[in-house]
């Protein structure tokens, strides 16, 4: 079975992509099949993975024009990039009939040649993120650690209950993780506790800490265990990975009783 997981926090700047990018990489690292969706029109996940000029593109796909055609970057990793032009999307699409249905659409005759679909939203809530949340059956959420963090999070938390009743009951926050995490820092410590407090054990144990190399990487096009694999955060997102796979079990065992 595939898990489906959107990363997504309309707060922007809180890490959604290089979380996407070192996950994705960490899990197939692990052996795993990873499908990585580039949801976002400024393509900062395509252009981490060294991707320019791609011929086809998820705004192709969304549009009808093509098939999802997925690059191959290397053992177990594919990804579909996008481009500026998927700006422009969420109003050439808002008068189509079931508009927020069709990034599942394309996802159905792919989605069992991969064990993970990893789709690294922009920072909003619109019509693009809707499709990768009625892709989805999971939602990972990356947390910075600021008091008005948590408060902005009622939104996107407003946001997936609506899916779930409305268009998709499968989707669940099953994942939050703290980013950009200083432990010198008593605010950081702090923050982290009320985010325990507030989801449980919804929240992963690795906690990313600040590490220049995680913002050097993507200009090299590499993920973090290519560019730097002994840094703090390789070892962060290392374990992190290592975390969503052992999630497994439950996540699988949970979907089969729902169904
Ligand atoms: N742990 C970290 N240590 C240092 N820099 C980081 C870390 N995580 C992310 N960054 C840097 O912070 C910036 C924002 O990260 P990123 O682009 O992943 O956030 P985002 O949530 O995807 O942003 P957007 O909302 O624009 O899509 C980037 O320059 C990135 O390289
Ligand atoms: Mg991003």
């Amino acid at each position: 079975m595939t898990r489906i997981i959107s990363i997504s926090n309309h707060k922007g700047g809180v890490a959604k992509t290089t979380s996407a990018v070192n996950i994705g990489a960490g899990i197939a690292n692990l052996g795993k099949k990873v499908l990585m969706i580039d949801m976002d029109p400024q393509a900062n996940l395509t252009v981490s993975f060294g991707i320019s000029n791609p011929e086809t593109t998820i705004y192709d796909a969304l549009r009808g024009v093509s098939e999802l055609k997925p690059i191959k970057i290397y053992k177990n990793l594919d990804v579909i990039p996008s481009t500026l032009d998927l700006s422009g999307a969420e109003m050439e699409l808002s008068s189509e009939a079931g508009r927020e249905f069709i990034l599942r659409e394309l996802l159905d005759p792919i989605k069992e040649k991969y064990d993970y679909i990893i789709i690294d939203c922009p920072p909003s809530l619109g019509l693009l993120t809707i499709n990768a949340f009625t892709a989805s059956e999971e939602v990972f959420i990356p947390i910075q650690p600021h008091y008005l963090a948590i408060k902005g999070l009622t939104k996107i938390l407003e946001v997936v209950n609506k899916i779930k009743k409305r268009i998709n009951r499968k989707i669940e926050i099953t994942g939050v993780f703290v980013t950009l995490f200083d432990k010198r820092k008593v605010l950081h410590k702090d923050v982290y506790e009320t985010i325990e407090s507030y989801f449980g054990d919804r929240v992963f144990r690795a906690r990313i800490r600040e590490n220049i190399a995680l913002a050097e990487a993507p200009s090299n096009g590499l993920d973090i265990f290519r560019y730097a694999p002994d840094c703090n955060g390789a070892f962060d997102y290392g374990r992190l990975a290592k975390e969503v796979i052992e999630m497994e079990k439950t996540i699988l065992k949970n979907r089969e009783t729902k169904e």
